[in-house]
């Protein structure tokens, strides 16, 4: 049963290497209780506004806890969980859990506004530069990593795009995305945030 189940994510951690195994994986798993209540059951959000975290690259969401957990003021429903996230280990696990698990797909059928999207996408502002050329984010070894943003909804994508147009939202890693963001116009960022949701 177990092989069964974990196979897959041994096999995933095989590729990815060094220091990610099946225990890490499963421990993750259990401590994801935590998590389901608003991030979904396997990862996937129930509310459109909340990302999804299944598929996502491991070291982002490392990062991400990270920088909710010690932030003065973050978004208040994360940084409330600060006394849980407190144990390194923890986060690791619950980090390769996710990344091991399918990412989610929304279909649109807007097919002129994801052409649209797509030229932003590759063209006009090059995030595929950092994101990749299929979304799924970046991670290399240097510690630059871009996270994956496709299997998300189209709200979130939004919300993030918005959030770092208006420097709600700013990370050392993420200064890019600040820089580009106000030089995007609102009908680029509905038509990239189609074009990424539907992937
Ligand atoms: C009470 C609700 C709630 C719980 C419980 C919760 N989260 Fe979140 N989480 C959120 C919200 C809301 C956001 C979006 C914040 C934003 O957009 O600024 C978020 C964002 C995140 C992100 C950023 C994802 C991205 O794409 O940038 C990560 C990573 C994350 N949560 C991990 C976790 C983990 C791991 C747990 C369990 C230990 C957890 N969260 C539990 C509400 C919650
Ligand atoms: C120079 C590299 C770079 C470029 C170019 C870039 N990004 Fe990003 N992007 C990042 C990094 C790094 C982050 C994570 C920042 C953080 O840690 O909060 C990010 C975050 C995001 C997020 C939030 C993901 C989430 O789960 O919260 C979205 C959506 C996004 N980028 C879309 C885009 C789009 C659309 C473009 C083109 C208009 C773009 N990016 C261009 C590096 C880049």
């Amino acid at each position: 049963m177990i092989i069964k189940r974990y196979g897959l994510a041994i096999v995933a951690a095989l590729f990815i290497g060094g220091h990610v195994n099946a225990a890490d994986i499963m421990a993750g798993e259990a401590f994801s209780a935590n998590c389901t209540s608003c991030h979904g059951n396997n990862g996937i959000s129930p509310s459109a506004e909340v990302p999804n975290l299944a598929g996502q690259l491991p070291d982002y969401i490392v990062k991400r806890v990270n920088s909710f957990r010690d932030a003065k003021q973050g978004d208040s429903l994360m940084h409330g969980l600060a006394n849980l996230l407190n144990n390194p280990q923890d986060i690791e696990n619950v980090a390769a859990y996710y990344g091991s698990l399918p990412r989610a797909r929304y279909k649109s059928t807007n097919k002129s506004l994801i052409e649209a999207g797509k030229r932003v996408y590759f063209g006009t502002y090059n995030c595929s530069l950092c994101h990749g050329s299929d979304g799924r984010g970046e991670s290399p070894t240097n510690g630059a990593t871009s996270p994956m943003v496709v299997g998300q909804s189209k709200r979130y994508i939004l919300k993030a795009l918005y959030d770092f147009r208006t420097n709600k939202r700013t990370s050392n890693e993420g200064y890019m995305m600040n820089l580009i963001l106000p030089s995007v116009s609102e009908e680029n960022i509905d038509a990239v945030a189609e074009y990424l949701s539907s992937q």
